[in-house]
């Protein structure tokens, strides 16, 4: 049987969220987006089969988290996971600055931080449709972290040491998302680029990338782009990586 949203909207945006569908409980909101157009926007107070990232679930007490999947159908220059994570981490980084005035920091390739614990994960997949999904930890404490057995994550509440109104998220982070989107419609890849490079937090730092076939590079960050990782790798040496080929990038 097909779910029945319980609300349905159209804010005034001009690519996101076009419209929104508010279920109760889906499995996952990136599964049920599959079967959307691009422009839509599903958001589920509850998933009983969120997926993660590397094939891992997604767990979240029902109405804790902004739950919320988009469709996409990006021109090809931009129809690249390490963009559109981007255009998500930097758009949904900006929605909780805005929310709680704290800094979010992007952890490679699709976490936010703040004050390094983890709030807010992306996950961008290809089936039918392009569809980013985001979980955005909303209203958990840190007891009920700790409960769960997870101390490393945090949530608005947390962070802007009061309650938030889900309703009110993801206007928010569907307005940024669309800005974002219009930006780089607009041809300012660049400004999306600057704004994840500081983000990312690690410029100028001496890190270490997991790569993809299982090997680890080392050195100090020279620069990086949607083009290439570049690492300082010693004796002049510049080491240049294809950042799809980067599993995971940190300081080392
Ligand atoms: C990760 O950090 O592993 C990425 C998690 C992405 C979770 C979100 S919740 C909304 C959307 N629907 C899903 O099934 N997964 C994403």
């Amino acid at each position: 049987m097909n779910p029945t949203p319980r609300e349905t909207w159209r804010p005034d945006t001009r690519h996101i969220g076009r419209p929104v569908y508010w279920f109760d409980e889906l499995d996952s909101t990136n599964a049920y987006a599959q079967t959307l157009s691009a422009g839509a926007a599903v958001i589920a107070d509850h998933q009983t089969a969120g997926r993660g990232q590397y094939g891992r679930t997604w767990t979240s007490r029902p109405g804790a988290s902004l739950l919320i999947s988009f469709v996409l159908d990006p021109p090809a220059e931009w129809r690249r996971a390490v963009v559109l994570t981007a255009w998500a981490a930097v758009a949904v980084g900006e929605t909780i600055r805005r929310l709680t005035n704290q800094q979010a920091r992007i952890k490679w390739p699709n976490d936010l931080l703040v004050r390094g614990k983890k709030i807010c994960g992306i996950l961008i997949e290809q089936g039918r449709s392009l569809v980013c999904g985001i979980g955005l930890n909303v209203n958990q404490s840190a007891e009920e972290f700790a409960a769960a057995g997870l101390p490393e994550a945090t949530s608005l509440a947390i962070v802007g040491e009061t309650a938030f109104d889900l309703r009110a998220v993801a206007t928010a982070a569907i307005h940024s998302l669309d800005e974002g989107y219009d930006r780089l419609v607009s041809g300012e890849i660049p400004l999306l680029e600057s704004e994840w490079k500081w983000r990312t937090g690690l410029l100028g730092r001496s890190v270490v990338a997991e790569l993809a076939d299982g090997t680890t590079t080392a050195g100090r960050l020279r620069d990086m782009s949607f083009d290439g990782i570049e690492l300082d790798a010693g004796d002049g040496a510049v080491r240049a990586l294809i950042p799809e080929h980067v599993r995971q990038l940190r300081p080392g």
